[in-house]
């Protein structure tokens, strides 16, 4: 299924092409567009709860995370089929591109899929088909990291792991997201010491709308290899120098942020003081769908409301190949290619 480029998009790489980089936290079914919800819909036979594409959009306005997932979980009953998935991601693959994407770790919520019958290994079929064409479409590494709903059980995500271990070889890491209050990463230390065990990278969301108490949990129960948000980590100083002295890098997301009212207002965001900080920051776009933009719209972004320069933004690209899952050669060729732009 073809994807339409935005306007703005398609205008600003008229200019001068964006700076390359890695997006390192993005849900693929976070880049649901509502034209594609549609065409979905209408190939499956599904029946949206709203008219038209503007009506959709209207019901884009969250007070809070959970006002977000009960809308991005609704709107999943689309993807039924090993073509949708892969024409998700492809469409996914066609934007990032034109955002400077030249390398993409996603996540999948295969819990969100299996709950409502559709087998883990059609959600990750169809992933895959998309990501193996990637480098040749459009010039894309990619990497796969499954998550666990933090809201669901512990059973629950530890009979997800042993469902996905015929496909872990398609798996580079795992990750945890959802409703984060509540749900403390050391819930799910059995089944991180599992992904561990079979040779799995590990992440996790916490200090998004969670405490900082949670990123430390993330870090010492969990063992993570990078955390995803962790903006409220500025609310403890001994975390942020843990933080900073191990470089664990925080893939945090400024727009969606604003929008999940994290933070009241994007002048307002805490990145400046991440990166005065030393922390091992990147800048990533979570829900773009949702979120009113992708990678470099969230550059551009930060840069127009926080001030940032072209150093600050270049540190912000070098970061996302640093915390990358990528073998160093690969990383160093894209290392190069950030030096050269
Ligand atoms: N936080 C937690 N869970 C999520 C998010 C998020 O920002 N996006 C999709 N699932
Ligand atoms: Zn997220």
């Amino acid at each position: 299924m073809p994807s339409a480029p935005s306007e703005s998009s398609a205008a600003a790489s008229a200019a001068k092409p964006p700076l390359p980089k890695a997006e390192l936290h993005l849900h693929i079914e976070g880049t649901l567009e509502p034209g594609l919800a549609f065409a979905l819909a209408e190939r499956n036979g599904v029946q949206l709860p709203y008219a038209t594409e503007e009506d959709l959009r209207r019901a884009y306005s969250f007070a809070d995370l959970q006002s977000f997932l009960n809308l991005y979980y609704a709107l999943m009953a689309v993807l039924r089929t090993e073509d949708d998935f892969a024409d998700l991601a492809d469409a996914y693959l066609a934007r990032a591109k034109e955002q400077g994407v030249r390398h993409a770790e996603i996540f999948f919520d295969p819990q969100a899929h299996t709950a409502r019958g559709v087998p883990i290994g059609t959600v990750i079929g169809g992933l895959a088909r998309a990501l193996d064409r990637a480098q040749e479409n459009y010039g894309i590494s990619t990497r796969l990291i499954m998550c666990f709903l933090r809201d669901e059980s512990a059973e629950s995500a530890r009979a997800t792991f042993e469902a996905a271990r015929p496909y872990l070889d398609r798996i580079t890491a795992v990750g945890l997201d959802s409703a984060e209050v509540g749900h403390p990463p050391s819930k799910f230390r059995e089944v991180y010491a599992l992904a561990r065990a079979a040779g799995l990278k590990c992440v996790a969301h916490a200090g998004e709308e969670g405490p900082p108490a949670y990123v430390w949990e993330a870090l010492d129960v969990l063992g993570v290899d990078r955390i995803d948000h962790g903006v409220r980590s500025m609310e403890d100083e001994a975390l942020v120098a843990r933080l900073v002295a191990d470089q664990v890098p925080l893939t945090v997301c400024p727009l969606s942020n604003v929008r999940l009212r994290v933070i009241d207002d994007l002048a307002d965001h805490p990145l400046p003081a991440m990166l005065d900080a030393g922390l091992l920051v990147t800048v990533n776009s979570d829900d773009p769908a949702y979120f009113g933009g992708y990678a470099d719209d969230n550059f551009t972004a930060v840069r127009d409301a926080l001030g940032l320069d072209e150093a600050a933004l270049r540190t912000l690209a070098r970061n996302s190949f640093r915390a990358a899952f990528l073998d160093e050669a690969t990383r160093a060729a894209y290392l190069k290619e950030l030096d050269a732009y």
